[in-house]
């Protein structure tokens, strides 16, 4: 081997006096690798449509980046949640006035942290893998203890997953505002509201919220029940966070094709 000529990492005075960087033989890049491509791309695509102001609403559907409308400059959405608090918002995408929740909750999310730390800042980039970083201070500090707010994005993601059921209740009508109708992308939306309340009921805070600070569950039964239910969810979150982004920018994509004219929304009944 070499003679390590850094203090850095696995060559830090006191650790074990091995020359390898470290001695793992999987492919263990590949899952930091594969989740900073893909993150990537649905942040590209994400501010693409954030900023794109327009096609986000077709009836009897809105996206899911849109809503609910807190501008005056949002297209009428016939009956769609808005509250226009926020004036025309100088005619900017109304998405950027909401989009700040999701995005806060999914930022502070226990398992995307641990997905960014390791895909964009290797830090570190796999178990058993030193991080090229000269010091360590974890999330004590600014900004990285700025994390803690994650559970009121949890609140704040409960209003949002809230909002977007209502929606999907909207989306049960035809193009003409008649109930009890539904097509493709009622199906999308309904695939897509359970993935948003699977995943944010799977969230580690709801688990603590809901089970966590009791000495004894015999006297808390219905909170025992509840926390078992999570717990199932819980144990599922980086699944449920993936396919809920996933389906989030399908049923946006969804809208953009029908509202851009690209397709026509096929109808069941
Ligand atoms: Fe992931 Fe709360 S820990 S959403």
């Amino acid at each position: 081997g070499t003679t390590p000529s850094s203090d850095r990492g696995v060559f830090t005075p006191g650790r074990a006096a091995i020359t390898a960087r470290h001695l793992r033989t999987d492919k263990w890049w590949l899952s930091p690798l594969v989740s900073a491509i893909a993150l990537t791309i649905f942040v590209v695509y994400a501010t693409w449509r954030a900023f794109a102001n327009g096609d986000y609403y077709s009836a009897p559907y809105v996206s899911p980046l849109y809503s609910p409308c807190l501008a005056s400059n949002c297209t009428d959405m016939n009956g769609g949640a808005d509250w226009h608090i926020f004036g025309s918002w100088w005619g900017l995408s109304p998405a950027l006035l909401v989009l700040v929740f999701p995005l806060g909750f999914r930022l502070t999310c226990y398992y995307y942290r641990k997905a960014y730390y390791r895909g964009f800042w290797l830090s570190p980039p796999a178990c058993a893998v030193a991080e090229p970083h000269a010091t360590y201070s974890g999330e004590t500090r600014f900004p990285l203890i700025l994390q803690n707010v994650h559970r009121y994005f949890f609140y704040l993601a409960l209003v949002v997953a809230a909002i977007l059921t209502y929606d999907v209740v909207l989306a049960f009508r035809d193009r003409d505002g008649n109930w009890g109708h539904a097509g493709l992308g009622t199906l999308v939306f309904v695939v897509n509201i359970a993935l948003i309340w699977a995943y944010t009921l799977s969230c580690h805070s709801c688990r603590h919220i809901i089970g966590g600070k009791l000495r004894h569950f015999s006297a808390h039964p219905v909170r025992y029940r509840l926390w078992g239910w999570v717990g199932v969810l819980n144990g599922r979150h980086m699944l449920l966070a993936w396919s809920s982004l996933v389906s989030v920018g399908l049923a946006d994509l969804y809208v953009y094709l029908v509202a851009s004219g690209a397709f026509d929304d096929p109808r069941f009944f």
